[in-house]
């Protein structure tokens, strides 16, 4: 069986296929899915609402996402592994390399870190020290309270024009995939025309190259909220494993997302 890597990920766009992503915070949800064939895992701090019931990702740490990282490394076996920056890790350029390098050393492959244009100068400094980075435009969680809540972004010209600039600036800077949070289909599209990496969507259309859901929603897991994006691939299916091969298919026929779950 061969590992996914970067390398599968780009194939995959320039073939024009696109690939499954699900997010994954303990060991034996992370063999399921990499045995439904689920291409990437993301040990996402979506973990502080999903697994500790917080309303925001803010209190997530480093801590946290070390030990979940630590438990999805050693369930996965083909799946490439991506973790992400608990908020705050970017704070200054010597604490985003350090804790970059603690999440490398627990089994990340490839780090994700949120904002926008200004994160440049940070993905540059990791790029060159050999740690793969994804920028995540569009809805960045942990500026929650700035954004006034989980938002659509992009829906005005300029702003949607900015998110393009954002995705296109960081790829010159060293990002080696885009993701792009709560965006209308065309600013997805328009993503994931413009840079050549490859763009993995939520909540972004289906023009993207890659799909993303929170396993929890994937699982019709009640958390109270349901947002337009969602899917529950449970329904129909008769078990976890099931409902993982039920998504990636969908995902690679391009059937998911379909008209009812764009912006
Ligand atoms: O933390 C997370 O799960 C994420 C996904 C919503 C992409 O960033």
């Amino acid at each position: 069986m061969k590992s996914v890597t970067l390398n599968t990920l780009r194939d995959y766009k320039t073939r024009g296929e696109a690939f499954s992503c699900l997010t994954a915070y303990d060991a034996t949800l992370a063999r399921c899915a990499d045995n439904a064939g689920i291409d990437l895992l993301l040990v996402g701090d979506s973990l502080g609402m999903v697994l500790q019931g917080h309303k925001s990702t803010l209190p997530v740490t480093l801590d946290h996402i070390r030990y979940h990282t630590a438990c999805v490394a050693r369930g996965k076996q083909r799946s490439l592994l991506m973790v992400d920056l608990p908020f705050m890790s970017n704070a200054d350029s010597g604490q985003l390399l350090r804790d970059a390098g603690e999440l490398m050393r627990a089994g990340a492959e490839l780090i994700k870190i949120e904002g926008q244009a200004w994160m440049a100068d940070g993905i540059r400094e990791l790029d060159r020290r050999g740690v793969p980075v994804c920028a995540h435009l569009g809805l960045a969680p942990q500026t929650v309270h700035r954004l006034g809540g989980f938002k659509v972004q992009g829906k005005a010209e300029d702003e949607a024009q900015r998110i393009v600039d954002d995705a296109c600036r960081l790829v010159d800077a060293g990002a080696a995939v885009i993701l792009l949070e709560c965006v209308p289909r065309a600013v997805g599209r328009a993503v994931s025309k413009a840079v050549e990496v490859p763009v993995i969507g939520i909540g972004a259309g289906p023009d993207v190259d890659g799909q993303i859901l929170v396993m929890h929603d994937a699982l019709g897991l009640d958390s109270g909220y349901v947002p337009r994006f969602v899917k529950n691939f449970l329904s129909g299916n008769d078990s976890i494993e099931a409902a993982f091969r039920a998504y990636d298919a969908a995902v690679k026929a391009r059937r998911f997302p379909g008209e009812e779950h764009c912006f």
